[in-house]
C-alpha cells in the first residue's frame, strides 16, 4: 500500500469532492439553472464545425474579447479558463506563496480550502457576523496575503454589503477575489470596479445562470497588471476550443439571463414560503438557492428525498450552518414536487 507521504504535505488530509450518485434524480443539489441547457450555447454545440486540430487560442481571445465588450473593458483585463474553480487555482497559483495566509469566510465555498492547501497556502477563516455578512475589521486586519469574498455567498445565498466590500478593498493590503458565481442573480457586479481598485480580482463562471456547467468555463476580471500576472501563470490552452465558441454565443443571447433571472426572483420567495409553511426556516437568499434550516435530522432528510428522487445538498453537520440543507430554486413545478417530495419524506419523522 502506498503511503501517503509520498503527496505534498499539505495535500495529504485530503479527500475525494462531492460526488453522489444521482442515478435520474431531480438535481436540486448544484445550483445549476432550473431553467435548463443554454439554448445559444447547445445551437453553437449542434452547429459548430471548430478545427480540432489545432490548438485553440492560448488566452482565449475570442471569449476574452466578448466580455470586454460586455462589460465596456479591455480584453487585457480578462483571464479565461476551465470555470471559475481554476480561476481560483490561478489566483493561488500567482499571488500566495508556500505558507501564506489567504482569509477565507466561514460558511463559504468548500473548496477554496481545497485550493489554498493544494498551493502550499494556508487558509485563515473568517467568521461571517451572525446575519452572513462579511467581518470587514477582522480580514483587513489579518495580515492574509489573500482574501476572498464570494458574493453572493455559497451556500447562505446573501450577497455582502457593497460598502462592505469597498471598505475592505480600500484597507485591505492584499488581493480580495470577489468571487460572483451567482452574481447574474444578484446584479450589480464590482468588475467595472477593477478601473478603480488595483487589488481586486473578480471572478464569474458560465456554470450557474449561464447554464453550462458541463462545458467547464470561467473567467477572471482585473486591472491589467493582474490579469496578466493570472494569464502568465494559468495554464495555457486550458479553455478548450468548443467550450470558447458555445460560451461567446451564449453571451449574444442576454434574454436568457434575463429569464433565469426573473424564474429565481419570482419562484424563491414561493419555494422560501413553502419550506416556511413545513417548519424549516430560509435564510434570505439573492442567489438561486436557498439554504434552510431543517425541522427535521438533516442527513434523514436529505437521504429520504434521494430515495424519493429529489437531491439537495446537505450541510447540517458543517459549522454555522448547523442542521440546515440548501437547495437550487427550480421553476414553479420543479418546486412544487420538491416541496410535496419534503412533505413526504417528513412524515414519520422526528
Ligand atoms: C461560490 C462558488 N464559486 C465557484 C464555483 C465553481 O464554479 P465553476 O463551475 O465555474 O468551477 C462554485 C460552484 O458551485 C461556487 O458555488
Amino acid at each position: 500500500m502506498a503511503s501517503r507521504d509520498v503527496m505534498r504535505s499539505t495535500a495529504r488530509g485530503f479527500g475525494r469532492y462531492y460526488n453522489p450518485d444521482a442515478g435520474g434524480a431531480l438535481r436540486m443539489d448544484t445550483n445549476t439553472n432550473a431553467l435548463g441547457p443554454n439554448p445559444a450555447a447547445e445551437r453553437y454545440l449542434r452547429e459548430a464545425r471548430p478545427d480540432i486540430n489545432g490548438y485553440p487560442n492560448t488566452y482565449s481571445d475570442g471569449l476574452r474579447d466578448a466580455l470586454a465588450s460586455l462589460y465596456g473593458l479591455e480584453r487585457e483585463n480578462f483571464v479565461a479558463g476551465a470555470g471559475s474553480d481554476e480561476m481560483l487555482d490561478v489566483c493561488m497559483k500567482t499571488f500566495s506563496d508556500w505558507g501564506d495566509a489567504c482569509a477565507v469566510p466561514v460558511p463559504s465555498y468548500s473548496l477554496y480550502n481545497y485550493f489554498i492547501a493544494a498551493n502550499g497556502g494556508r487558509a485563515v477563516e473568517s467568521d461571517l457576523t451572525p446575519d452572513f455578512q462579511l467581518d470587514v475589521d477582522g480580514i483587513a486586519r489579518s495580515g492574509a496575503k489573500m482574501a476572498i469574498a464570494p458574493s453572493p455567498n455559497n451556500p447562505t445565498g446573501n450577497a455582502f454589503r457593497r460598502r462592505d466590500v469597498e471598505d475592505l478593498l480600500s484597507r485591505f493590503e492584499g488581493v480580495l477575489v470577489v468571487d460572483e458565481a451567482y452574481g447574474e442573480y444578484a446584479g450589480g457586479s464590482m468588475i467595472p470596479r477593477v478601473r478603480e481598485f488595483d487589488n481586486l480580482v473578480v471572478l464569474r463562471t458560465f456554470s450557474k445562470a449561464y447554464a453550462m456547467a458541463g462545458l467547464r468555463v470561467g473567467y477572471a476580471a482585473a486591472c491589467g497588471d493582474l490579469a496578466d500576472m493570472m494569464n502568465s501563470v494559468k495554464i495555457p490552452y486550458s479553455l478548450n476550443v468548443l467550450s470558447e465558441g458555445a460560451a461567446v454565443a451564449a453571451l449574444g443571447d442576454q434574454g436568457f439571463i434575463e429569464r433565469s433571472r426573473r424564474m429565481v426572483s419570482e419562484e424563491r420567495p414561493r419555494l422560501s414560503a413553502g419550506l416556511r409553511r413545513l417548519g424549516f426556516e430560509p435564510f434570505p437568499s439573492d442567489a438561486n438557492f436557498v439554504l434552510a434550516r431543517s425541522p427535521v435530522d438533516h442527513a434523514a432528510l436529505v437521504g429520504g428525498l434521494k430515495e424519493r428522487g429529489v437531491m439537495i445538498r446537505d450541510f447540517g453537520s458543517k459549522r454555522r450552518t448547523e442542521g440546515c440543507v440548501r437547495m437550487t430554486v427550480g421553476t414553479a413545478e420543479m418546486n412544487a414536487l420538491v416541496l410535496d417530495r419534503i412533505a413526504d419524506a417528513m412524515e414519520g419523522m422526528a
